[in-house]
């Protein structure tokens, strides 16, 4: 189940009395941690409502080929690229024949056609008409193209006949959909990570921070939601754009990614603190711009709360808390100090002015055991074997 992970499911669901089960279906697959997103045909909303699904998967369901509305949101062509699974349940004996036979005159068969997706199929209909030659045969044409054939289950219909043509069970359906994807090394896994820097309001104009770019949690976060994982990133202030099936929540002091951060470390299994969080900021924030008045000015700083020691001593912990460490000197030493003191699982130090906004990194890894080089290369390659590294420490 757990390999449906960030998968996109598009359930294209054909008029059958088999319909009604599609809300079940709906609810497994997104408890399997699909997004799912929902196509009827005209026909199929005699038996179930689009509303129901519309509020099951939580997105607006397709009903139309030419719908302007869908059109300027999420069209039938974007929709076809989007998922990773076509999954269309139940599939009536019509429906089938037309797949089959490469029609493209309702949304289903026309997203058919245009998907780059694997397909998966799962038969509804009356005993006569599964056993039919002309159903075979088109079955079999739509095995021969590669579609993966689920089901049918045999036993009692609807219009009272035995036999062969019963929809499988929603809990058949969706491991059978979810044996179509390789499980990610952190399927089933959440991972929190804070990025970028913090801004520290002096006055409405101006600011405390950093040179963090966000590239480094960025890459961090891509990575683990390529691995499967649902990610959360945390992000301070950056020019980044959100990598896909990533949610983002935006932040722009200490004190407010230690909310967000609060927040989401208490369902994740890993947070990752890579954010360079300002130590400090103004005591007091001046409600107009400052004048400079004086040669000299002072400010008076106050610690910010350190947020990954905060999730370190959460009831709620994650299973695994790892840090950073930029330093300008003493990579390893104050590494192991602050692995130390902040009460870390996992250590990754790097120097601070090499890294800051660069697109590689060389990092040292730190734990109880002591310590390993990763060489330095592309942020995005040294993420992915952090994740490793990671993922091996999950139980
Ligand atoms: O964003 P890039 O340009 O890609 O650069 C990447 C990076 C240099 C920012 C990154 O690789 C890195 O080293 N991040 C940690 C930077 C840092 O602030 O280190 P630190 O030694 O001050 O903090 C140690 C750990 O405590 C870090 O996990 C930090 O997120 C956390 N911390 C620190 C202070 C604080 N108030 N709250 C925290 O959670």
């Amino acid at each position: 189940m757990l390999s449906l992970s960030n998968k996109r499911v598009l359930l294209g669901i054909t008029g059958g009395i088999a319909a009604y089960k599609c809300a079940e279906l709906t609810r497994l697959l997104i408890k399997a941690g699909a997004e799912v997103r929902v196509a009827m045909t005209r026909s199929a909303c005699e038996f179930i409502t689009p509303l129901t699904l519309q509020a099951l998967s939580g997105n607006r369901v397709h009903l139309d080929l030419l719908d302007p509305e869908a059109e300027a949101a999420m069209g039938h062509i974007e929709l076809a690229r989007w998922a990773d699974l076509v999954l269309i349940a139940p599939a009536t004996a019509n429906s089938i024949a037309r797949i089959a036979h490469g029609e493209a005159d309702d949304i289903l068969t026309t997203l058919v056609l245009a998907t780059p997706a694997p397909i998966a199929v799962a038969p509804a209909m009356n005993q006569g008409m599964w056993a039919d030659a002309q159903t075979q045969s088109n079955i079999a044409a739509l095995q021969q193209r590669g579609y993966t054939l689920i089901g049918p289950d045999s036993g009692e219909q609807a219009c009272g006949d035995v036999g062969l043509g019963r929809m499988s069970q929603p809990s058949d359906i969706v491991a059978a959909c979810a044996q179509l994807f390789d499980t990610g090394f952190l399927a089933g896994r959440h991972v929190a990570i804070t990025g970028g820097p913090t801004r520290e309001a002096i006055d409405p104009v101006r600011y405390i921070s950093n040179h963090s770019s966000g590239k480094m949690a960025y890459a961090l976060a891509e990575e683990a939601a390529a691995a499967g994982a649902r990610v959360t990133l945390i992000s301070g202030p950056v020019s980044l754009s959100t990598p896909e099936r990533v949610q983002r929540i935006n932040v722009v002091s200490a004190q407010q990614m230690l909310e967000a951060t609060l927040t989401a470390a208490e369902e994740a299994d890993v947070f990752i603190g890579v954010a360079a969080v300002a130590d400090y900021r103004p005591l007091e924030v001046a409600a107009e711009k400052i004048k400079k008045n004086d040669d000299e000015m002072s400010l008076t700083l106050v610690k910010n709360p350190d947020i990954i020691w905060e999730v370190s001593r959460l009831e709620k912990r994650p299973e695994l808390v790892v840090g950073f460490a930029a330093e300008t000197e003493n990579v390893v030493a104050n590494g192991q100090q602050k692995l130390a003191s902040k009460k870390l699982d996992l250590l990754f130090a790097n120097e601070a002015t090499k890294t800051f906004n660069s697109d590689d990194v060389a990092i040292t890894v730190i734990d109880a055991n002591g310590t390993t080089a990763l060489s330095a290369a592309n942020k995005h390659v040294v993420a992915r074997q952090m994740l490793q590294l990671i993922a091996a420490r999950l139980s």
